[in-house]
């Protein structure tokens, strides 16, 4: 009997062992793909999802592509073949993406659009991410207001800059400022002495500060060294505005005679907060991260148990195969007024951060 008894406990305890095992490793893996290391926002999107993995139950691999297109290619390829059932992905160049989704798809791999969304394919299945025309919106209308275009009679000198090409995103920011600008541009008030203006040859490919620091540095010299003043610059993000700044700061902006210009931006990275608190930069757009993770894992929630997460839009992002269902989150504008109750009461960051 005892002999019965001690090999039915140890039976049971290798069952245990078993189904414990097994149900560590059954966890749902998912890759996440980000672009770069290079930009503050993507590396906190890359530890907020996965650590909002986690807290939902799942396993994950993050990998950051090094703004290459080949890189983040491969980084995917390797996803699927370690067994990711989803992929989460902000694609650096949304139109390289089609070949490596179709292999996704074979494997019944599902796949988000995160941030950016991925052109040209059919196998993209979800797009969580900003409203990105209201970005543009928000910028334009913080330079009408600051400028006060709608009372002053002007007319102001304003230049214009736009995002990567290869990024869906670009076009979106630029026409929604561009939207909210043109009447101005139209009517006079607005000025673009470089008289550039189209999409093309204001965009800073691959969103670098150095690009758009030395296109800054032709747009001085050419337009605005004879004492010209330049009111204001409409800068789609971060990134590119730090370029401005470096570059207005070589040309010895920021005196009593030659003000900063208006200056926009998106992200609230901290370089470009301190520089708002500074007086170089006029405003950014909070696109707060750690909503857009959140969201992100509830769409993976919903997919894993076989129901259709949510989405508010089902009719702005067609990426060239089909019209992707989208969850839009609501972006915000910052600047010395607001930047206290919007990113250090929310704790986002905190005030060491950015001063
Ligand atoms: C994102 C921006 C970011 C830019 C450069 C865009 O797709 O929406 O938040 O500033 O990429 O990384």
């Amino acid at each position: 009997m005892k002999k019965i008894l001690v090999a039915l406990l140890a039976l049971a305890m290798v069952f245990t062992l078993v189904s414990c095992n097994k149900s560590s490793s059954s966890k749902v893996l998912v890759g996440v793909s980000m672009p770069t290391q290079s930009l503050q926002r993507w590396n906190q999107d890359g530890s907020n999802m996965v650590s909002q993995l986690k807290s939902a139950g799942y396993d994950s691999i993050l990998q950051y592509a090094n703004n290459d297109v080949t890189t983040q290619v491969q980084q995917i390829e390797n996803m699927i073949t370690k067994g990711c059932k989803i992929l989460v992905i902000a694609a650096i160049d949304g139109s390289s993406m089609t070949d490596v989704l179709a292999t996704a798809a074979k494997n019944n791999v599902k796949v988000i659009a995160y941030d950016r969304l991925i052109m040209q394919t059919p196998n993209v299945d979800y797009y969580a991410t900003f409203d990105n025309y209201k970005v543009g919106q928000l910028q334009g209308k913080y330079i009408v207001d600051q400028l006060k275009l709608d009372s002053a009679s002007g007319p102001f000198n304003i230049e214009i800059f736009a995002g990567s090409p290869d990024d869906n995103n670009a076009k979106f920011f630029f026409n929604g400022a561009m939207d909210v600008l043109k009447p101005y541009i139209s009517s006079g008030k607005l000025v673009i002495k470089s008289g550039q203006k189209d999409f093309n040859v204001v965009a800073i490919t691959s969103w670098t500060s150095a690009t758009a620091q030395s296109r800054m540095d032709n747009l001085i010299t050419a337009n605005y060294a004879n004492g010209t003043k330049l009111d204001a610059i409409l800068s789609p993000n971060d990134s590119i505005a730090i370029g401005i700044v470096a570059s207005l700061q070589s040309h010895n902006y920021g005196t009593a005679d030659k003000p900063y210009p208006i200056l926009t931006g998106q992200d609230c990275d901290k370089p470009n907060v301190k520089a708002v608190l500074a007086g170089q930069q006029s405003m950014s757009i909070f696109k707060d991260t750690r909503k857009l993770a959140s969201e992100t894992v509830t769409m993976i929630t919903a997919m894993e148990k076989a129901q259709t997460p949510e989405t508010n839009d089902s009719k702005t992002y067609n990426n060239g195969v089909k019209v992707v269902p989208t969850e839009l989150l609501t972006p915000v504008f910052v600047d010395k007024s607001n930047y206290k109750s919007i990113l250090i009461d929310s704790g986002y960051y905190k005030l060491s951060d950015i001063q």
